[in-house]
């Protein structure tokens, strides 16, 4: 843990962009704000709380029993009614709240903030009829398409809980997500595109949804033409549903502390945590970090490039920009496809002014080349963010030059799932250190701490910990408390993040990676247990241990080692079947780029895999201690 990180310390460079966008920027000095957080935290978010309407106030900003939070108190409020209803009857009617666009030229879906606001209420009332409510689970199964994001508010208007599975995940992850939180209706639609090509997702709802009882109907999108035959059954239209419905669906009326969505996560375990968020807490995370960190104003086009599978998809794909007003781009692209140019072509078209991606995207594009990037105008470009992990100093100064022109200030955002909002950054306009995520922002005490909870020293390696409760931090793992209750009681008095760090003088923290089995590869969480049950479940599979490799594109790539049971023998083929197993069971994020057939796996006395040993072999490095090793 002592490790010692003073060559890159004395190495860092600070980049300074024009100061101007700091005094124009909606959060100002930092140090002047931070400080006024410190004086009185309460009064500090019950002050930004104060920027969004409630149907009634709280009567305390936050009550803490260590580890139980709440926020905003008594107060209630719709999620939605902030998102829309504020901007359609206030001078944003008709701005454009929402723009899609889809891989081939021209295939594009504007909405204004009163379209969006209607489309919601035709969905919601439309889940009305299927019998949904307030505290019903919905599951959304969707490629990126207005949709899935209509899907999300309408349940949202409604009370009923939203859990987004992203499309790309296979019929095991789908499964368990949609009996985890027992939902009642699957939302889905019979394929997403991707390079040209379909992928459809309703086969993939059919398997899952066989011994999930808590289902009751499906809605599904038809995009394709013909369109897929429905079973009445359990089936309906997404345009049959809304057919005839109103355009107005009264807000409910939401206690600041009911649940607004379950969105899961990888874990140490072979189960994925369900983070569970809530309607008051939350909201104001990320209109705080929205307005706050990305500065967005009235005329800004933003872009988030996330998937709203995914956290940042959840708070700065749709509710953060809707709820600072915004004019918000979401597209089904990828970013290479029909050529590496896309991306920038968009911001070109669509005047793109906050551009928020992951650094695996970044260094994708650093391979293609500059030439891509160069032909396009990206003059509009005023803020770049970035989000996933770390975005190391040589893809920060590609994006700085590049992409940003030397003008744009970068904000490295660090956050988790489990935070809801940013919550260590280099707000606008303050010197940026390449490596560095930057400081906490002002609502936020982070640290970087031993195991037991003391600061260690600058330049000293530790455990990235938050040692105050914040709004929009998860509330619970949805039906499993003790598993929330590890993440406050690990290190004594905070919040643990099982991110290890390192802080400069300066105070920058520098994330520099996960201290528990979670493998981050692009940019997504994976956890080693679960690829390791998913080839476990494979009928040649006896046992399977699987480790990150650092890889310079993706951050890291997936290894396993598998024992094969008695009387099979490992071939290529078989590697092939086990990969296209994991691809079904889990999706393709979650496939080993390689798998090498072994006969016993390092482990503990007690029988536990030692992953941390298969690592350093593979990496050639020393394992360290093995006392506990069992052979
Ligand atoms: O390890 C950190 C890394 O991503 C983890 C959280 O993953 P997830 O819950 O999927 O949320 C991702 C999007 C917020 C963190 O524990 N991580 C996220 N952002 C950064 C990062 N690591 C370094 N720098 C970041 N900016």
């Amino acid at each position: 843990m002592a490790e010692d990180f003073n060559v890159t310390l004395n190495e860092a460079q600070y980049y300074t962009p024009d100061t101007e966008c700091k005094k124009n920027s909606w959060l100002g000095d930092y140090e002047k704000r931070y400080q006024e957080f410190l004086a009185d935290p309460d009064a500090y978010w019950e002050a930004i709380a104060r920027e969004l309407d409630w149907f009634s106030e709280w009567n305390q900003v936050k009550t803490w029993n260590y580890p139980h939070a709440e926020w905003f108190c008594g107060a209630a409020t719709n999620i939605t009614y902030n998102c829309l209803d504020r901007h359609v009857f206030n001078q944003r009617r008709n701005k454009v709240a929402l723009m899609w666009r889809g891989e081939d030229e021209g295939e594009e879906r504007v909405f204004t903030y009163k379209q969006l606001y209607q489309a919601v209420n035709r969905f919601a009332n439309g889940l009305k009829k299927l019998g949904v409510g307030k505290g019903d689970r919905v599951c959304i199964y969707m490629p990126v398409v207005p949709e899935q994001i209509i899907a999300m508010l309408a349940c949202a208007r409604i009370g009923a809980v939203h859990t987004v599975v992203f499309g790309g995940f296979g019929v095991n992850a789908l499964h368990q997500r949609i009996t985890g939180v027992g939902a009642k209706v699957v939302i889905t639609a019979d394929i997403g595109v991707r390079r040209g090509k379909a992928i459809t997702l309703k086969n993939i709802v059919e398997e899952a949804v066989v011994n999930a009882p808590s289902v009751e109907r499906i809605v599904i999108l038809r995009r394709d033409d013909p369109k897929i035959e429905l079973h009445s059954e359990m089936e309906i239209d997404y345009h049959d549903l809304i057919k005839g419905a109103s355009s107005e669906c009264e807000p409910e009326a939401m206690d600041a502390e009911d649940i607004l969505f379950i969105l899961y996560t990888s874990g140490t375990t072979g189960s994925p945590k369900g983070i569970v968020h809530t309607c008051g807490g939350y909201m104001v995370g990320a209109y705080y970090t929205a307005k706050y960190i990305f500065d967005i104003k009235d005329n800004d086009v933003y872009w988030c490039t996330a998937d709203p599978g995914w956290i940042t998809g959840h708070t700065y794909g749709v509710y953060g920009p809707l709820l600072t007003g915004a004019t918000s781009l979401i597209t089904e692209t990828t970013p290479d496809y029909p050529h590496p140019g896309i991306w920038w072509s968009l911001i070109e078209e669509y005047g793109i002014t906050v551009f928020y991606t992951a650094p695996t995207a970044i260094r994708m594009f650093m391979r293609t080349g500059e030439e891509w990037p160069n032909r396009y105008d990206l003059s509009s470009l005023r803020v770049l963010g970035s989000v996933g992990e770390p975005l190391n100093p040589e893809a920060f100064e590609w994006y700085y030059r590049v992409i940003g022109k030397e003008r744009c200030p970068i904000v490295d955002t660090w956050w988790q799932t489990e935070t809801g909002m940013h919550m260590i950054t280099t707000p606008i306009g303050e010197p940026m250190r390449p490596g560095f995520a930057g400081r906490p922002i002002p609502g936020v005490i982070a640290d970087v701490v031993d195991q037991g909870g003391n600061s260690v020293p600058p330049g000293q390696g530790g455990l990235l910990v938050i040692r105050e409760p914040w709004p929009s931090m998860m509330r619970t793992v949805y039906g499993d408390e003790e598993r929330y209750a590890r993440y406050w009681n690990t290190i004594p008095g905070c919040y643990t993040t099982a991110d290890l760090a390192v802080k400069g003088d300066d105070g920058y923290i520098m994330v520099i990676g996960r201290t528990d089995d979670l493998i981050i590869v692009a940019g997504h969480n994976i956890g080693t247990a679960e690829v390791e049950s998913a080839l476990v479940s494979h009928a040649s599979v006896a046992e399977a241990a699987v480790i990150g490799i650092p890889d310079p594109l993706k951050g890291n790539l997936i290894k396993a080692f598998v024992i094969l049971i008695d009387g099979k023998e490992p071939s290529e083929k078989l590697k092939n079947e086990l990969v296209y197993h994991v691809r079904m069971t889990l999706g393709p994020i979650a496939i080993p780029s390689s798998i090498e057939f072994v006969d016993s796996l390092p482990k503990t006395r007690s029988g536990k895999i030692m992953r941390r040993v298969l690592k350093a072999i593979e990496l050639g490095m020393d394992p360290g201690d093995i006392s506990t090793l069992e052979d």
